[in-house]
């Protein structure tokens, strides 16, 4: 059988508007335009797994990918959930909570960046409590994937549990939450964005260069998680193998930028389905990292969240080649 991926997370209705400039205090201001479309960083790397395991006209990939969530019982989580149906998603742990109202993000595109700032209600997607998950839903899958938009200690529970398990876990923790020291050793693959990055690991520099050499790295280290990525945007990708502590930088491919939104997810799915399949056996993680790189740079050619996340046939190769640097 295909290896299993269960992403446990969110599940958000986008709202998304596109303004030339983004309105002050008290000002109201005419938009671009306004739509709305399928999201939640849960819900966004689980589409990124089945769309990056398969090319765009077969119906099944190299792996299985699970969605465990919630969504309220009303139009928008019915529409989340058919949606991902069609991706091939199983969509049997996503649960329609009576009296509930699902997930929201209000996310407004500066049009001259792409630059984005969103507003997230999580409604159904707080309800997702710890006792859920005395077990792991069935079946056991070979990697879980988590993010931050389900309440903290839900997502303690999770890699608690994994662990008892020996399930691989690879943690976005998007939205940026300082999590408790154990949690971040108790996960092989932790991918964060420079800010998250900054946060969690506190570092003296307070806005330290990540692509150089520097002391801030112990900081990862020490986490103690495996394979640390952090994402840092136009300037590319930086990869730490903390064990041999081995540092590989990707540039940033060259893309008109539209909309960054679900690129980080876009990263981690794509992450996720290489160590699963191609990057398995060879251990060769520096390899996810670039093919997740170029799979990310797609995303942000094209507007919205899970409606700008490309199929295996639409990554182009990407021919770069990833610099090794001291960490120190
Ligand atoms: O990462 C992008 C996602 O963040 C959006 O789809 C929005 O729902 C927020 O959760
Ligand atoms: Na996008």
């Amino acid at each position: 059988a295909p290896p299993l991926m269960t992403v446990i997370g969110s599940l958000n209705m986008d709202l998304i508007t596109c303004t030339s400039r983004v309105p002050a205090a008290g000002e109201t201001l005419i938009s671009q335009s306004f739509d709305t479309g399928s999201g939640g960083k849960g819900a966004n790397q689980a589409v990124a797994c089945a769309r990056l395991s398969r090319i765009k006209s077969h119906q099944t990939g190299n792996v299985t990918v699970r969605l465990v969530g919630a969504v309220g019982n009303d139009n928008f989580g019915h529409d989340l959930v058919q949606g991902l149906y069609g991706d091939g998603i199983d969509t049997s742990g996503v649960q329609a909570k009576a009296g509930e109202r699902t997930g929201a993000a209000v996310i407004i595109v500066e049009q001259q960046t792409g630059e984005n700032r969103i507003l997230i209600s999580p409604n159904a997607n707080f309800s997702l409590r710890p006792s859920d998950f005395t077990n792991l839903p069935a079946p056991l899958p070979d990697l879980i994937i988590l993010q931050l938009e389900i309440p903290l200690d839900t997502t303690l529970q999770i890699i608690r549990i994994a662990g008892e398990h020996r399930i691989d876990v690879l943690l976005n923790p998007a939205p940026a939450q300082e999590l408790p020291n154990w949690a971040y050793a108790a996960v092989k693959h932790l991918i964060v964005n420079e800010s998250e990055a900054a946060i969690i690991t506190n570092p003296k520099d307070k806005n330290p260069d990540w692509t150089k050499a520097g002391e801030h790295f112990n900081s990862i280290v020490a986490l103690g998680a495996q394979h640390v990525i952090i994402t840092l945007g136009a300037r590319g990708v930086i990869y730490l193998e903390t064990r041999q502590k081995k540092l590989w930088q990707f540039d940033a491919k060259n893309v008109e930028v539209v909309d960054t939104t679900a690129a980080g997810d876009t990263f981690v799915g794509a992450y996720a389905v290489a160590v699963m399949t191609f990057a398995k056996g060879k251990e060769d993680f520096a390899a996810a990292v670039k093919w997740a790189n170029a799979a990310a740079a797609k995303t942000v050619e094209r507007r919205g969240a899970q409606a700008a996340i490309p199929w295996l046939d639409e990554v182009e190769a990407y021919e770069a080649e990833p610099c090794q640097k001291p960490v120190n």
